[in-house]
């Protein structure tokens, strides 16, 4: 079949190539995809946002299903948009994919649901003294949420009410999440190691993948500013298979049923950002779509036909035997520029990328693009390189994916040192 893939980051790179072994995958479209994706398939410079001609290209080129990468499209309704044009997707609703685009709709569920999560309260911006006061009264730290999307950085953490109140106000009065913080959600803090579980589901049945954790913050020790993600590693060895019950019994289960009982079903990759807490596991926040770089260490170690697996979702009826893990490990670095998550420089020549040895080394590109025959940097997470092993030792893995990342260069080359040093503890 020919299969289209909206996004251009690492995610979407590691899925086609996941996509591309499939026996049923006869032609691959990336709208519009980066420079690493170009070598697995064809690059279509239409912009996801505009939902009309992407529309138009996937009926024009008889493209019958589309995997859907980042929260944007889906959020803006994408996926409706080319069911009703007879196209297979997967990934959700623009209305299902509110879990991640609207805090306080996935608070509701939880709650509604009894899907544990922390506590919060929800304020909007007519509501900013009240805000203050409710914040002058309750222990820190706290933690402050924009409701919309804010690529990964709308969460403000206060270890005192004087920062909470200057985060109030950088929200309400300074406009820095935009409309995203017309309305905030403001939680307790929950304490605990953080780890990602993706359901792939059909809006029914669903099969989870292995756990992965990511690294949110840009410098070593979790330090500095939360970023898009700057490596990951699976399996975590914090998911046990008794955690793994409780998860899906307390948590996915019964915020599928809750949606579908909202008549909101959703289908797709549910992300379930976790916090093993002392108490047991809870929903720091649930994503519409898989995880980025997350998906480039949880991809690589599963065995079978993720393509089956997805197109089975999206047609109604999961095969829950497409795909199994068995036994690999996998840890992602990603390399930035220098700057990011703030201001960065792009136009920098990438090289050393042929020197890794492709049976060990994934290049996930994120953001690249070629200028004649050379790659050059164009963003401000560069590339994702996930180390590989057959078995299931990360502490090799650790080794592997920094000696390959010693053959990368690029100016302005940053990576944290310390991704997936959690997992040996
Ligand atoms: P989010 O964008 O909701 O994933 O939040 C970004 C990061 O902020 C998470 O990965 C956590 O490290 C942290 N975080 C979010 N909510 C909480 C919470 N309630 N307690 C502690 N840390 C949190
Ligand atoms: N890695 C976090 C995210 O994809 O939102």
């Amino acid at each position: 079949m020919k299969v289209a893939i909206i996004g251009n980051g690492g995610r979407e790179h590691c899925i086609g190539y996941r996509i591309k072994s499939s026996p049923d995958c006869d032609r691959l479209y990336f709208i519009k995809g980066n420079g690493g994706t170009k070598s697995i398939g064809e690059n279509i410079d239409i912009d996801e946002g505009k939902s009309d001609e992407v529309v138009k290209f996937c009926l024009e080129n008889e493209v019958e299903f589309v995997i859907i990468g980042p929260e944007k499209p889906l959020v803006e309704g994408l996926a409706d948009l080319l069911r009703n044009a007879g196209i297979t997707v997967f990934g959700p609703s623009g209305n299902a994919a509110r879990i991640e685009s609207e805090k306080s709709y996935a608070k509701m569920i939880m709650k509604k649901y009894g899907v544990p999560t922390a506590n919060y309260r929800e304020f909007t911006r007519s509501g900013k003294s009240e805000a203050i006061d409710y914040l002058r009264a309750i222990p820190h730290p706290i933690v402050i949420k924009a409701d919309g999307l804010a690529a990964g950085k709308g969460v403000i953490i206060c270890k005192r009410f004087e920062e909470s109140e200057s985060a109030i106000k950088e929200i309400f009065e300074d406009n820095i999440f935009g409309k995203s913080g017309d309305r905030i959600v403001v939680e307790e803090f929950l304490e605990g190691e953080e780890a990602t579980i993706f359901a792939i589901t059909d809006g029914e049945r669903y099969i989870t993948l292995p756990a992965a954790q990511d690294h949110k913050r840009i410098g070593d020790g979790d330090t500095g500013k939360n970023t898009g993600g700057m490596g990951a590693y699976a399996p975590a060895p914090i998911i046990t298979a008794n955690l793994l019950e409780e998860i899906k019994s307390r948590i996915i289960e019964p915020t599928l049923d809750g949606l579908r009982k909202e008549k909101n079903s959703f289908s797709g990759c549910l992300y379930c950002g976790l916090m093993i807490t002392k108490e047991g596991p809870k929903v720091i926040e649930y994503n519409c779509r898989f995880g980025d770089p997350e998906t480039q260490v949880v991809l690589p170690i599963i065995e079978g036909d993720l393509l089956k697996l997805l197109y089975s979702c999206a047609t109604g009826k999961i095969d829950e035997n497409t795909v199994w893990y068995g036994g690999k490990s996998a840890v992602c670095v990603v390399a930035a520029s220098k700057g990011y998550p703030e201001n960065f420089e792009r136009g920098f020549e990438i090289s050393g990328l042929e020197k890794l040895n492709t049976d060990q080394y994934y290049v996930f590109h994120s953001g690249t693009i070629f200028e004649g025959d050379k790659l050059i940097t164009n963003g401000g997470r560069v590339l994702g390189l996930t180390a590989l092993l057959k078995e299931n030792n990360i502490a090799k893995g650790i080794k592997l994916a920094y000696k390959g990342m010693g053959e990368i260069s690029f100016k302005n080359i940053y990576y944290r040192n310390d991704i997936a040093q959690k997992a040996l503890k």
